[in-house]
């Protein structure tokens, strides 16, 4: 054979080989069949034995050609292998999954009630120019209580209410009032924070948890005055329950605070016309507040005679339990029942 036969003849043999491929139906058929054309006793294989015999200035071109033979049979049994194995897994799912079932959805996480809450009301204030400040839940009676005016006999300070460490000394903080006072002695003036977090009572029904959240308010400035406690709290309701939503500001009374009012929304559940969850009463109690007695500032060495402010504080709970009526138990917020956590979005 010359050098162009034998040229044609591979060609013709990598041709063969794709017709061949058809008949076969297993990957041990596919690799006889390439080992009969590539394999010592091939074709091809005496082909290039006869390389030595043809003239050196065409061995290239035969060399050339027995390497593309080589690797189109090489290609073409790989891709008919990976063809037969894709079949064989989709005829395998199809023959034991039923692939028109709906996929899973994994679940995503969702912010807990409180915390959606707790985060709205402090957005609010944050866009009145509020800064964010926090405290320690283990508090010292003075911080609890001394530094913010409950005289030694007030009954908050009695065991009933009030979970001690060291009794008479250290203490779960029962309002986040304390912070007031920590801040005050560890910020310059003119003051302008909220400190929301968890604070404790010996209390336990289906409107009180002993572990529940406030947010406490505080602004000390030169020529504050109740006009502007007004307007904060009012602006901040109108936010949080809607422009329309009628509110009152009620006489009340704090140690920490001279004068002290409690601030009332209209029942959101009868309009104001009485009802169970207000007690009849056409009123729900939102938050309390006051002008800071100069004694507390005095305490703080604060010049109560140049500075004055106000402070607030609310329950999270409470709130949230008006926001998303239906709510009948406080307790629900804190038995981390998924299908219940899961019903709120932000
Ligand atoms: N600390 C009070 C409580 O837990 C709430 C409160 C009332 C906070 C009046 C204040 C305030 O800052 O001025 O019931």
């Amino acid at each position: 054979m010359n050098s162009g036969e034998i040229v044609s003849r591979l060609r013709e043999l990598g041709d063969a080989f794709k017709a061949d491929l058809k008949s076969r139906e297993s990957e041990m058929d596919i690799r006889a069949l390439q080992a009969a054309y590539l394999g010592g006793k091939g074709e091809v294989t005496a082909l290039r034995k006869m390389l030595g015999k043809i003239p050196a200035e065409e061995r290239r071109t035969v060399g050339q050609a027995l390497n593309d033979v080589k690797d189109r049979i090489e290609k073409a049994a790989t891709s008919a292998i990976d063809i037969l194995k894709e079949g064989a897994s989709r005829e395998y799912l199809e023959r034991h999954v039923d692939l028109t079932l709906p996929g899973r959805v994994p679940t995503v996480g969702s912010l807990h009630p409180l915390s959606i809450v707790m985060y709205d009301i402090v957005d609010i204030f944050v866009s009145m120019g509020f800064d964010v400040v926090s405290g320690p839940e283990v508090e010292t009676d003075y911080y609890n209580f001394g530094a913010l005016n409950f005289p030694d006999d007030h009954p908050a300070r009695d065991m009933q209410d009030t979970f001690f460490i060291k009794e008479g000394r250290t203490l779960l903080r029962t309002h986040t009032s304390p912070v007031q006072v920590r801040t005050m002695q560890s910020r310059s003036l003119p003051i302008k924070v909220v400190a929301p977090g968890v604070v404790y009572r010996r209390d336990d029904d289906p409107t009180h948890s002993p572990m529940f959240l406030q947010i406490e308010g505080l602004l000390v400035d030169e020529g504050v005055t109740f006009a502007h406690l007004k307007g904060v709290l009012s602006a901040f309701i109108h936010q949080i329950f809607g422009r329309d939503v009628k509110l009152r500001f009620r006489p009340s009374f704090f140690p920490f605070t001279e004068p002290s009012a409690e601030v009332d929304i209209e029942c959101i559940a009868c309009r104001g016309r009485g009802c169970r969850l207000c007690s009849q009463s056409g009123w729900i109690e939102i938050l309390g507040s006051g002008m800071i007695d100069p004694a507390v500032l005095e305490e703080s060495s604060i010049d109560p005679e140049r500075y004055t402010g106000f402070a607030f504080g609310l329950g999270v709970d409470r709130i949230a339990m008006l926001r998303y009526e239906g709510i009948t138990s406080i307790k629900l917020f804190y038995e981390n029942d998924p299908r219940f956590l899961g019903c709120f979005r932000r």
